[in-house]
Formats: structure tokens, C-alpha cells, sequence
């Protein structure tokens, strides 16, 4: 078995993403290991979730920071403290300067609550469900500068129900979150899923346009 690979996790709050690759990785189907959960919000469940698991976590509160940069800066020292191999985003509701992303580009996951490049930014189940959509779901896909625009790894449709409102849809993607999230972060970590020389290669294939679908898989 090659070396677990070594993971960040940041969050804001309830953790339910985190905690999915937590249970992934003590299944045996993550073959990673969570260095630390660095978090934004004080109250955040996700904390308890991280020290329940025995994870080790890092507070650092945006509130105590004069602006992005610096505030990325103190993310950078904590995230560069213990090497990481993958940062996965899970929640994290803090918006990076441009810097930061691009030096953790290639190894930067992030969930987004739709189908994109449909629905980038907040509000995204209410705004489907007024705009008629079949379906909503959720995306998994490496970060870039443009906020909730890179590229798109893999993604999981839910029907969207006539008595739907914008919390029971937002329960049923969540739970959709849980699956494809985990199974992304394990691609990643054995090794099937890169980015490397500026395009995303899955088992050694340039990644179809617009990634995979969960129910081709
Ligand atoms: C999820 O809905 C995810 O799509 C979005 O933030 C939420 C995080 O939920 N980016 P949780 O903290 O993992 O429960």
C-alpha cells in the first residue's frame, strides 16, 4: 500500500463533508490521512466533529484580521505546517486572494452545492427551484481564481421534486455531497487523479470536459 497520502481539511461549520471523509478513510476507501481541520468559526460543529476523531484543529478567525491577505497568510502558515498533498475545502465560506489559490492549485478540491457552471455562488437550491429545474446536485472540482469556475472533477444529479423547497433539495444534495466527495478525495489519493502541466489527467486520460457524472460511474 503506497504512503497515505496527507490532507487538509478547512471548514466554517457543520462538517457533515469532513466527516464523510473521515468515515471514508476509516473504511478503507480514502487511502489518506487527515493532518489537520483548520477552521474560521469558533462555534463551528465541524471542530467537535475533527477532535471526536482525534484530528488535530486549527482556529483562525477572520475577525482577527485586517483584510484577505493577511488572513491568507495566516492560513498559508498553518496549512504549509504540516506538508499537504490535498487541501480539501469542505464548507469553508471565506473567499482567497488570487495568491493563494494558485499556489495550491493542483491540490485543491472544493463542493459546490450545483450542477456548474450552473448556479455559482449562494442561494443556489432556491434559484434552481425558481427557475424550473429538473434537477439540482452538486459538484466536486479543483479551485481557481474564478470563484466556483474550475475545472468540474465530478458531479451528482438530484431530481427536483414539485413539493421541493430550498431545504429539503439542500438535504437531498448534501447527502448526494457525501457520496461523490469522498470518492473524488480517494481518486486524488491513490494517485488516478492529477492536475498536472495545466490539465487534470484521470488515469492518465485528459478528464472529459465537464467532468463525470455519479451515475456513469
Ligand atoms: C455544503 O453544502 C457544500 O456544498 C458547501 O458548503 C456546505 C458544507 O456543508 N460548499 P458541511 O459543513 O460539510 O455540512
Amino acid at each position: 500500500m503506497p504512503t497515505p497520502k496527507r490532507i487538509t481539511v478547512l471548514i466554517s461549520g457543520s462538517g457533515s463533508n469532513l466527516q464523510a471523509v473521515i468515515d471514508a478513510i476509516d473504511s478503507g476507501q480514502i487511502n489518506g490521512r487527515i493532518e489537520r481541520v483548520i477552521c474560521n468559526q469558533p462555534e463551528a460543529y465541524g471542530l467537535t466533529r475533527a477532535a471526536n476523531a482525534g484530528i488535530d484543529t486549527v482556529l483562525i478567525n477572520h475577525r482577527d484580521y485586517d483584510g484577505r491577505e493577511s488572513f491568507d497568510a495566516a492560513l498559508i502558515e498553518a496549512i504549509d505546517a504540516s506538508t499537504a498533498d490535498l487541501i480539501v475545502l469542505a464548507g469553508f465560506m471565506r473567499i482567497f486572494t488570487d495568491d493563494f489559490v494558485i499556489r495550491y492549485q493542483d491540490r485543491m478540491l472544493n463542493v459546490h452545492p450545483s450542477l456548474l457552471p450552473k448556479y455559482k455562488g449562494l442561494n443556489t437550491h432556491q434559484r434552481a427551484i425558481e427557475d424550473g429545474e429538473s434537477h439540482g446536485g452538486c459538484s466536486v472540482h479543483f479551485v481557481t481564481p474564478e470563484l466556483d469556475g474550475g475545472p468540474v472533477v465530478l458531479q451528482g444529479a438530484v431530481a427536483i421534486e414539485p413539493s421541493d423547497d430550498a431545504s429539503a433539495l439542500q438535504q437531498r444534495v448534501h447527502r448526494m455531497e457525501h457520496i461523490i466527495y469522498p470518492k473524488v478525495v480517494e481518486w486524488f489519493c491513490a494517485e488516478r487523479l492529477s492536475w498536472s502541466a495545466g490539465q487534470i489527467l484521470f488515469d492518465g486520460e485528459p478528464l472529459p470536459a465537464g467532468g463525470f457524472t455519479q451515475q456513469s460511474l
